[in-house]
């Protein structure tokens, strides 16, 4: 069956005028089942992918008023225009009201019939391209797209979950980077408005006159340049998520206009007297110490209280390196996907470049690296010489080695534990030839033979 136009269920109880509509449509390339029972014809809706259903509004056992009622309890997608009898507008205002999407009065010409036709399936494949759209970021931005197994994101996921079914705001915050918009979305792909929408503002990109039109949109005629009405950001997430990234920018004014909202539930556009409802789960996020501004007086304590109900905090990737081996194979094969290319292995000693660096711009920075790799690569395998030079910059190495030994030792014992980690690379580097690794440290044949004694370390 051609479905490419559309496939199109008619339901009439008159087996002669469904011949004709058959024949109509199929003319114009929609594929067409036509069935005279409605009984028949809904059980078919459970095996096969329907895009418009034209259901006559008089039949013996189930009427269209019925098969509406049916449709949009089951497959609310699914458009439904329904035939009525001329003279019954009573009727027809109420299948309306039932949800139809048209309905159309017999007799009708066949253009009238095509045009309404032609519009449901319109809807028809809008609806089909959000869903898929909407399964996709589902996808993208689910929970499990969470990479990590450190006890830090643990205890971030734990929080997400505990908080996402709940209408609570929340506050998140962490360095540049750490995954805080990943958060958010996966807190509304988690929660019971994932249906509805994920609207992202971003309070330091709009300058504070924007903003508020931006978030609570405006009247007609409210100021020079509003030509026309425009529902702001709130009014856009209603029954979903709105994520307000860099909270801690807002402006004096705005925090006013935002704790307004947030303890009435209620906004007016700008220029505007109507109440609307805020039908909405905000969270938010900043890179800033906020209960440091609150102290500074540059953030309202009391707006902070509201907004942090749940507070999740985002470990520095430096705080959970256990994590970025899997961060790693995680992004190696997201960009192969991505842009069609093989994967790559990582070297062992590149690795330990990548665990051992400070990542001052966290997972975006690791990402971008990685990203960098796989695309100067030419072989299959990402070596010490084809990391970028800040990852291989040897003070902050130094520095991760140091922050790696037990912080027990006191002075000798730290200089000893080091003294023997740089004899033990010496022989590595010269293959265990002790004359070489002397000459590598600069000290005498026996001087290292004591020291190999001292520590213990046995060349083969
Ligand atoms: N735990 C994680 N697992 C997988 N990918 C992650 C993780 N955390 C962050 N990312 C990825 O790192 C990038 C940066 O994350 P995101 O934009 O959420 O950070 P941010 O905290 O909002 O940064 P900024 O403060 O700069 O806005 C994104 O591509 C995101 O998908
Ligand atoms: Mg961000």
């Amino acid at each position: 069956m051609n479905t490419e136009q559309g496939h199109i269920l008619i339901i009439d109880d008159e087996k002669n005028y469904l011949l004709v509509l058959e024949a109509l449509l199929a003319d114009q390339g929609y594929a067409v089942t036509a069935l005279n029972d409605p009984e028949t014809a809904l059980a078919f809706l459970d095996e096969s992918e329907v895009d418009v259903i034209v259901t006559d509004m008089k039949m013996p056992k189930l009427s269209g008023k019925e098969v509406v009622t049916h449709v949009k309890r089951d497959y609310p997608h699914i458009p439904v225009l329904v035939m009525t009898a001329f003279g019954s507008i009573e009727s027809a205002v109420d299948i309306m009201k039932l949800g139809a999407f048209d309905y159309i009065t017999k007799p009708f010409s066949n253009d009238e019939l095509l045009l309404s036709i032609h519009n449901a399936v319109e809807m028809a494949r809008v609806h089909r391209r959000y869903r898929l759209l909407h399964e996709n970021l589902e996808e993208r931005y689910g929970l499990h797209q969470i990479i990590g197994k450190s006890k830090g994101i643990r205890n971030v996921l734990s929080l997400v979950d505990k908080a996402a079914p709940t209408k609570s705001n929340v506050l998140i915050t962490g360095e540049s980077g750490t995954g805080k918009e990943l958060v958010a979305r996966a807190i509304h792909f988690a929660s019971l408005r994932k249906n509805g929408p994920f609207i992202s503002v971003n309070c330091m990109a709009l300058n504070p006159g924007v903003l508020e039109s931006e978030l609570f949109g405006h009247e007609k005629g409210s100021f020079t340049g509003a030509v026309a009405l425009r529902r702001g950001r709130f009014e856009l997430a209603s029954g979903g998520t709105l994520f307000l990234d860099e909270i801690g920018e807002l402006s004096h004014d705005m925090q006013v206009k935002l704790l307004r909202v947030l303890q009435e539930r209620r906004f007016e556009r700008v220029g505007g007297s109507e109440e609307i409802d805020a039908d909405i789960r905000i969270v938010t996020a900043t890179n800033k110490d906020l209960l440091a501004e609150v102290e500074k007086g540059n953030f309202r304590e009391d707006l902070y209280y509201r907004l942090n109900v749940v507070h999740i905090m985002l470990p520095p990737l430096r705080e959970r390196r256990e994590d970025i081996p899997m961060l790693i194979s995680h992004f190696i094969d997201k960009i192969a996907a991505e842009n069609g290319i093989s994967k790559k292995h990582v070297a062992p000693e590149a690795l330990d470049y990548f665990s051992g660096y400070e990542w001052p711009g966290n997972i975006r920075q690791l990402e971008n690296v990685v990203e960098r790799c796989m695309v100067m690569v030419t072989g299959d395998t990402v070596t010490v010489a084809d990391l970028p030079p800040e990852v291989k910059d040897e003070e902050s190495q130094l520095k991760n080695a140091i922050d790696l030994l037990p912080p027990e030792l006191n002075l000798a014992e730290t200089l000893d534990t080091l003294e023997a980690a740089i004899i033990r690379r010496a022989l590595v580097r010269s293959d265990f030839v002790q004359v070489k690794a002397a000459e590598q440290l600069a000290i005498s044949k026996s001087l290292l033979q004591y020291k190999l004694r001292k520590y213990g370390i046995t060349g083969h």
